[in-house]
């Protein structure tokens, strides 16, 4: 609702004309005329004793010269608008504000307890604050957190959170998590297609020797992990993709065509498992280790990472894993990177922002303190007092809600399918203690739907794969960065800066400034 956001906190009573200038409905039109233009006023109140009747404004009076009527003879209750809206004298100005605009009046009577005390005009209410006393023509109050508002057309994938199900332009994510490979669906989110042979071939030759850290970043990467006590890896990545972003020289996207933006997407997207496995190792005082141009993405990542052949089966559970993290609706991340790149500056800048919102717990922070949940939890039987302890004390739980799935998170039947099918004792104690959970916040927060996420069973099929839990988000990261820069692809090819508003909600301006 458009509204005079900026007079929110002041009343009424104390903006409004007081006493009003009124009329009595016997009283002529001539009368009236002749007051009005003394008192200087555009509008009168019609009373009857102290109670509003109707009003007659400026416009009564254009309607009633054109109807050339003795103005001499004529009643102002025949032209007077009856029954007229009021405000109490305790209406904030920004109601009445939103009141005068919504139904189209310049003025309204302000009547406490059935006694007219005064009128205020949309003039009165505009002198609270003379910046941008009004919004803009079309602009809308989103809810908090923008839930449910459609900012953007994309045709990069969806996300059905009623029906529990999200795709990849046009194709289900399980599936092709199911059938395909990661590079084929880079492919698929990058260029709009899944590939044939020759061409899968011809990307991977592309993307094979983009693994390689760029000489120029490789000995600043040490200089990252020196740079603080406590080694975080979302901040050391953040820190390491602006490095690589200058040192690979790229340009502002707002400079360079579709084709730059593409390679410059592609090669980052190639280095982010490199820098990430990279700044790890040496974190442990271990060498980084060269990628392998004979192994697949996530394979190579795995290698990367430990240093240690990968498994085909962890290496396909990881790679299933990517794929289906790959790209998520406008999720905080990708918002962020479609933010920046709104604005021209380059892919490099948009990816760090990216990394940036991931790092926060209530997005991608959730994986370990899912799996450090399930370590406090120990065994099934503890599982109930610890979630009733855990909602009762505020907190919440990891792994579980989501702004968009009001029902199980497809993502996340799929993961407990993989840690099902990698076994262990702690993917057991994951399905009976989400049950617990599910049952237990169905009690404690009824119709909040709240149901595994993503991230639940991401940290038990990741940890099953060798990969330690402070980087069970920067491999989110490893695949995501694909989606990141799908969307940064399609803002760059239809853009506008991404701008909205704010309400502002302190007190009301223009105060005067204090003397110093
Ligand atoms: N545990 C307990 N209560 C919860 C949880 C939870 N995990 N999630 C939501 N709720 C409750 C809230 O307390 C709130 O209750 P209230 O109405 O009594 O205040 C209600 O459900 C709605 O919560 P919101 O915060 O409004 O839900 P929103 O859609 O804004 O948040 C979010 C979604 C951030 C994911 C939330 O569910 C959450 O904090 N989950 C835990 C963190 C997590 O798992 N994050 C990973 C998300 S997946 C991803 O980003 C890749």
């Amino acid at each position: 609702m458009n509204q005079h956001v900026a007079s929110r906190r002041r009343a009424v009573a104390d903006l409004m004309s007081t006493p009003a200038v009124t009329a009595g409905p016997e009283e002529t039109m001539a009368d009236v005329a002749v007051r009005m233009e003394k008192e200087r006023v555009s509008c009168v109140v019609v009373v009857e004793g102290e109670r509003p009747l109707g009003i007659l404004t400026e416009r009564d009076m254009v309607g009633f010269a054109a109807a050339g009527v003795a103005a001499g003879s004529a009643p102002v209750s025949d032209w007077m608008t009856p029954e007229p809206d009021t405000v109490e004298p305790g209406c904030e100005t920004g109601d009445a504000f939103a009141s005068l605009a919504e139904r189209g009046y310049r003025h309204i009577p302000v009547v406490d307890d059935g006694r007219l005390v005064g009128v205020v005009s949309m003039q009165d209410l505009m002198k609270v604050a003379q910046v941008q006393p009004m919004l803009h023509p079309g602009e809308v109050e989103a809810p908090k957190g923008l839930a449910g508002v459609i900012v953007a057309d994309t045709v990069i994938g969806d996300v059905r959170g009623q029906e529990g199900f999200y795709h990849y332009r046009q194709y289900s994510a399980r599936e092709l998590a199911d059938k395909r490979t990661l590079e084929d669906v880079w492919m698929l989110l990058f260029d709009g297609a899944l590939p044939e042979a020759q061409a899968r071939a011809g990307f991977l030759d592309e993307v094979r020797p983009l693994r390689v850290l760029p000489e120029a970043v490789r000995p600043l990467l040490a200089d990252i992990i020196r740079a603080g006590t406590r080694f975080s890896p979302l901040d050391a990545l953040r820190s390491a993709v602006s490095l690589t972003a200058a040192g690979l020289g790229f340009r502002p996207c707002l400079d360079i065509g579709a084709e730059e933006l593409r390679a410059d997407a592609v090669h980052l997207c190639a280095l982010i498992p490199t820098l990430t496995a990279a700044l790890f190792r040496l974190h442990r005082g271990e060498e980084p280790v060269e990628p392998d141009p004979e192994l697949a993405h996530a394979a190579n990542y795995l290698w990367m990472l430990t240093g240690r052949r990968p498994q085909a089966e962890h290496a396909r559970a990881v790679e299933q894993y990517l794929i289906s993290t790959v790209d998520h609706g406008f999720n905080v991340s990708t918002f962020t990177a479609r933010v920046i790149t709104s604005t021209g500056a380059d892919l490099g800048a948009a990816v760090v922002g990216a990394v940036a919102a991931l790092s926060g717990p209530l997005h991608g922070g959730a994986p370990s303190r899912a799996l450090d949940m399930l370590e406090d939890i120990g065994e099934p039987a503890r599982a109930e007092e610890w979630i009733r302890g855990e909602v009762a004390r505020g907190g919440r739980i990891m792994g579980f809600g989501h702004r968009v799935y009001k029902t199980e998170d497809p993502r996340s039947t799929l993961l407990r399918e993989l840690a099902q099918r990698l076994g262990g004792e702690r993917a057991e104690l994951a399905a009976t203690v989400e049950r617990t959970i599910v049952d237990v916040l169905a009690e404690l927060k009824p119709g909040r739907e709240l149901h595994a996420n993503v991230e639940f069973y991401a940290g038990v099929v990741m940890e099953r794969c060798g990969i330690p839990p402070e980087m069970f988000t920067p491999t989110f990261a490893v695949g995501r960065v694909i989606g990141w820069c799908a969307n940064i692809l399609e803002q760059a090819e239809d853009n506008r800066i991404i701008r909205p508003s704010a309400r502002y909600v302190g007190p009301p301006p223009p105060q005067p400034v204090p003397d110093p």
